[in-house]
């Protein structure tokens, strides 16, 4: 646990004004990461996530056989265990990583040998019954402590399953993918709000054969990986930090290049639509199936109105909505979030710090079980924000103190660095004061 804090001044913008490319996806490249690392032969990926988590998933797996190199600015080859990792003798440090510690469950439930998953404070408070529990139905053996991490697994074969998972989480679902992998027979994974697919698309690309419908996923195992090259989609979740900083102050026009746009993420493009921004989507491309394209965002001379997130909206949004919370009382008519109880069990309680840091600001704020209430129409002021060592919340506030009055202090602004390392340096780049 870093015992060190940052603290982050923000000075109010006039608006919001340039073109940028965002460092690659986190969600992207743990999975790629991951993959290759499992994979056999050696893969090469550029625009790879800057974020401490991802590095923890790279590390993780070095640890367990695997060979990264670092090749360029943001690029690196992976050459994989080629199906077989060597079992580290050391716990496996996933840090603040949920995405690490989850779906590395899966993938090592079905392996030869134990190993020790451990985290950091935040991510040894996460559950994690939700992985123990379908890889407990697949036979495996993997042992929570309270619930929680430390999360000791000994690996051995394991039998295919069915599984309708109870809360909507991609974690979840590619943990249980990253078993069936390896698994004879046809494992079976339900859920009735999709979220992101990105392991769908990933294991595609690295060759493994997968099947789908509305509302499930099947993979027959056992399926050997082969290495790929790619370069990863700008990451849309830190891109929502800049879109909504723009979508603040009419006078913005913010053009963002190489953007992931994978429509289990993009949902944040029609809610700011819907608030009345414009927003313009060009060069729309495929790479490894996965949507990029350049978007451009201005904001209505009128301001911003009002909007509902809840059901699955929510769900796939679940990352972006700090942020909507922050800039809602900017806007004329509101935001309602409901239905986003996950985020009492993120890296934070994101709920309790949302409602925490818009009062310290002044804002007038409701707090339910699973959301919030903010009216629009409202005055903020600075003040010192606590992030909780929360990555999306340090930024999150960043944004809501662009548009205060007065000077905003970001505590533990480090956790940036988490997903977004450059975040500040590019808020500095494209903020006009
Ligand atoms: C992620 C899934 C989501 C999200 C997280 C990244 C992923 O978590 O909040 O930031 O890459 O699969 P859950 O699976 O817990 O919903």
């Amino acid at each position: 646990m870093s015992t060190t804090t940052e603290e982050r001044l923000i000075r109010p913008a006039r608006n919001i004004v340039g073109s940028l490319r965002l460092p690659g996806d986190k969600s992207i490249s743990h999975r790629y990461g991951m993959l290759a690392a499992f994979a056999a032969g050696t893969s090469r990926f550029t625009n790879f996530s800057t974020g401490a988590d991802c590095a923890s998933t790279l590390a993780c797996m070095e640890a367990l056989g695997a060979k990264v190199t670092k090749t360029a600015e943001n690029a690196i080859e992976v050459t994989g265990v080629a199906g077989k990792v060597v079992p580290a003798g050391h716990p496996l440090d996933c840090g603040n990583s949920g995405s690490t510690m989850r779906m590395m469950s899966g993938l090592l439930a079905a392996q030869d040998g134990s190993f020790t998953l451990v985290g950091d404070e935040s991510l040894s408070r996460r559950p994690m019954e939700r992985v123990r529990k379908p890889l407990a139905e697949m036979g495996a053996d993997v042992v929570l402590t309270e619930g929680h991490a430390p999360v000791t697994i000994h690996g051995r074969a394991l039998k295919a399953v069915d599984y309708t998972t109870p809360v909507p989480s991609a974690q979840v679902k590619t943990c249980i993918l990253l078993a069936g992998l390896q698994t004879e027979g046809t494992t079976t994974v339900r859920e009735a709000i999709r979220t992101r697919d990105h392991s769908e698309l990933a294991l595609r690309a690295f060759g493994a054969k997968l099947t789908r419908t509305v509302d499930s996923v099947s993979i027959a195992g056992p399926q050997a990986l082969h290495a790929i090259d790619a370069a990863v989609p700008g990451d849309i979740s830190s891109a929502a930090f800049f879109l909504c900083a723009a979508a603040l102050f009419p006078g913005s026009n913010l053009v963002l290049a190489q953007l992931g746009l994978n429509p289990t993420r993009a949902a944040l493009l029609d809610v700011l639509t819907a608030l009345g921004a414009h927003i313009a989507v060009l060069d729309l491309e495929e790479k490894n199936a996965e949507l990029v394209g350049t978007v451009q965002i201005t904001s209505p001379p009128e301001g911003l109105g009002s909007t509902t997130v809840s059901g699955g909206l929510a769900a796939q949004l679940i990352d972006e909505l700090p942020v909507l919370a922050a800039i809602a009382p900017y806007t004329s008519g509101g935001i309602r979030i409901r239905d986003a109880k996950e985020l009492r069990v993120k890296e934070s309680d994101r709920i309790a710090l949302v409602v925490k840091n818009l009062r310290a600001m002044g804002a007038e704020v409701e707090e339910f079980e699973d959301g919030v209430d903010v009216p629009g129409g409202q005055t903020l002021h600075g003040a010192t924000i606590d992030s909780g060592g929360d990555h999306r919340i340090a930024m999150a506030f960043s944004v809501a103190g662009l548009r205060a009055e007065g000077e905003t202090l970001i505590q533990g602004a480090e956790s940036a660095g988490i997903s977004f390392p450059e975040f500040f340096d590019l808020l500095d780049r494209v903020a006009e004061r």
